[in-house]
């Protein structure tokens, strides 16, 4: 695992061609996978969404093409990624429901339950201290905000997975390393993303800290996740059995 500004550095280097990297790596897909994180969102009218991660903020253009009345903040620790995302919210108008902001996933430079939803589009797998940062997002979320994040997988089936495999652990660190001009950018990707926990392991991590309502959705065969989960209206009780609450001296 790469550590914390190895990772900065990395997206630093690779801004100039991130988006069409992604895109040409998988091939169109990651636009799609976009589109359906957005509209998975269920919010209201001036809502406020945390795009954490954001990058060149695909996902909180996105978000807005779907949720005409809803505000944005997108928030990454690379400057170089956001400022080519703020080129882009620029040249589509969007400064007024748009603001980009650095700040680390980790130590969220925000206000308790001020979010209705958190959205996190491949940035997860990039941080070792993934508890700290769902902790985060669960402290400033609103009761009853939502947290989607989307991450890689690999297919079930296993002719498919074969497949997958085969152009995802050979292919494409070749070709990503290439087109990003650096020697371990998708090479960092492949293993990431195999060292990533399984749906079951990382959806109760996310449970773990608080989420209800717990579930995934799986795009393309699952090739990549949104993990959904839900900031309970109160406090979960500390133990659950006899009284359903706190318990007493
Ligand atoms: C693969 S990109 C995803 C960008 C965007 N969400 C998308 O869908 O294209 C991962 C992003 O996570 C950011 N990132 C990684 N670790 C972070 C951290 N600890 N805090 C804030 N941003 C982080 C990187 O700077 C990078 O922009």
């Amino acid at each position: 695992m790469l550590k914390d500004f190895q990772v900065r550095r990395m997206f630093e280097s690779i801004a100039f061609s991130y988006d069409f990297q992604n895109s040409v790596l998988s091939m169109g897909q990651d636009l799609s996978w976009r589109r359906v994180l957005a509209k998975s969102i269920r919010v209201l009218d001036r809502h406020l969404i945390l795009d954490m991660a954001t990058g060149t903020a695909e996902v909180a253009i996105e978000i807005c093409k779907h949720h005409p009345r809803i505000r944005v903040v997108g928030m990454d620790f690379s400057p170089a990624m956001l400022s080519i995302g703020w080129r882009k919210v620029r040249a589509r108008n969007l400064e007024e429901r748009i603001r980009l902001s650095i700040g680390d996933a980790r130590f969220l430079p925000l206000k308790n339950a001020s979010f209705n939803a958190v959205t996190m589009a491949f940035g997860i797998r990039n941080i070792e201290e993934r508890r700290v940062v769902l902790s985060e997002f669960y402290r400033i979320l609103k009761p009853g905000g939502q947290l989607l994040i989307m991450e890689f997988g690999y297919p079930d089936n296993p002719i498919l997975k074969g497949l997958y495999r085969l152009y995802f652990d050979r292919v494409l660190p070749l070709l990503g390393n290439w087109l990003s001009r650096t020697d371990y950018a998708y090479t960092h990707l492949v293993e990431s993303v195999r060292t990533f926990p399984k749906e079951e392991e990382f959806l109760e991590e996310i449970g773990e800290s608080g989420f209800v309502q717990l579930k995934v959705k799986k795009l393309t065969y699952g090739i990549a996740n949104i993990y959904n989960g839900i900031k309970p209206d109160a406090p979960p009780p500390r133990f659950p059995g006899k009284e359903g609450g706190e318990r007493a001296g």
